[in-house]
């Protein structure tokens, strides 16, 4: 499928998903959010696809925020559909996806950015990367899970300090932070996230999607972990990837799992 605003390849287990509006330095409009909504689904459907990047075009900005010029008339019912109908479209959705996310965080993540970045699984920096939670320079607070997902990874004192001054934090405080597990030059950040997807691929793909759905329980309102986990550990046992998995420990060989 072809977009106007994303560009998506796939090749050897990975899908590339690339914000690709360079001159507005991939800002996030309505269109664009639908279609990353659709290359997601897309890459999350094919059975071919064990792990997905997404990163923005060019070597300026990952993504530098919600598109300002689109909501700066909005009314207040306007505004919360905006954010509600982004939250489940793109930022929850990714968040839940089956198949792990990957952010290449390749330049500036600012407000809506950051907020795609965090959505993902987990993150991975170029040095000229620069991230931010900048709303509050604009009368507004983030609104595709900023307020929650930000506090979640470096913090609740860390979060609220970056989202009132609005500033933005250098790659290696992002590091610092844990908001990025990785940081590299701007050439090796594509490699180094192929070289995790690599190391992704081995494990059972249905295995991954359980722990995703276990870990992320934990910051679900009304659920309990634990319990989540102790119902993804049982589910475990009846696929076809278990079976594989100990019966190549036992005989000492290379697992090939079925991704069942
Ligand atoms: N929404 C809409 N357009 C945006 C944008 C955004 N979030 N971020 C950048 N752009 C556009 C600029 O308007 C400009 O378009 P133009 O050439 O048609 O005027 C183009 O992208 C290049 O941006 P520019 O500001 O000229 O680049 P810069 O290098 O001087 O500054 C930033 C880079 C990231 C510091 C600056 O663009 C910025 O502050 N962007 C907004 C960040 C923000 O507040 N995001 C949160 C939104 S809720």
């Amino acid at each position: 499928m072809t977009y106007n605003n994303v560009l998506s390849e796939s090749a050897n287990g990975v899908c590339t998903i690339t914000v690709n509006r360079p001159s507005k330095l991939n800002a996030l409009n309505t269109e664009t959010i639908s279609e990353l909504h659709e290359a997601f689904k897309a890459a999350d459907q094919d059975d071919q696809v064990k792990v997905i990047i997404v990163t923005g075009s060019g070597e300026k900005a990952f993504v530098a925020g919600a598109d300002i010029a689109e909501f700066a008339d909005f009314s207040v019912s306007e505004g919360e559909k905006l954010a509600s109908s982004g939250q489940a479209r793109l930022f929850d959705f990714v968040a839940n996806l089956s198949t792990p996310v990957i952010a290449a965080v390749n330049g500036f993540a600012l407000g809506g950015g950051l907020e795609l970045a965090m959505a993902a699984h987990f993150r991975l920096a170029s040095d000229n990367a620069r991230m931010g939670l900048p709303e509050v320079s604009l009368g507004v607070i983030p609104g595709y899970g900023g307020t929650q997902r930000l506090p979640q990874l470096v913090g609740k004192g860390r979060a609220m300090e970056m989202i009132m001054t609005a500033g933005m934090i250098k790659a290696d405080k992002a590091l610092e932070y844990g908001l990025v597990n990785h940081v590299t030059s701007q050439e090796d950040l594509i490699p180094k996230c192929h070289e995790i997807a690599g190391k992704i691929m081995t494990n059972s793909s249905v295995a991954i999607a359980a722990a995703i759905t276990a870990i992320n329980s934990n910051y679900e309102a009304g659920e309990n972990g634990y319990d989540t986990e102790i119902t993804e550990f049982g589910k475990c046992f009846g696929t076809a990837d278990f079976k594989e998995g100990t019966q190549a420990f036992l005989e000492k060989r290379k697992a090939l799992f079925p991704g069942k």
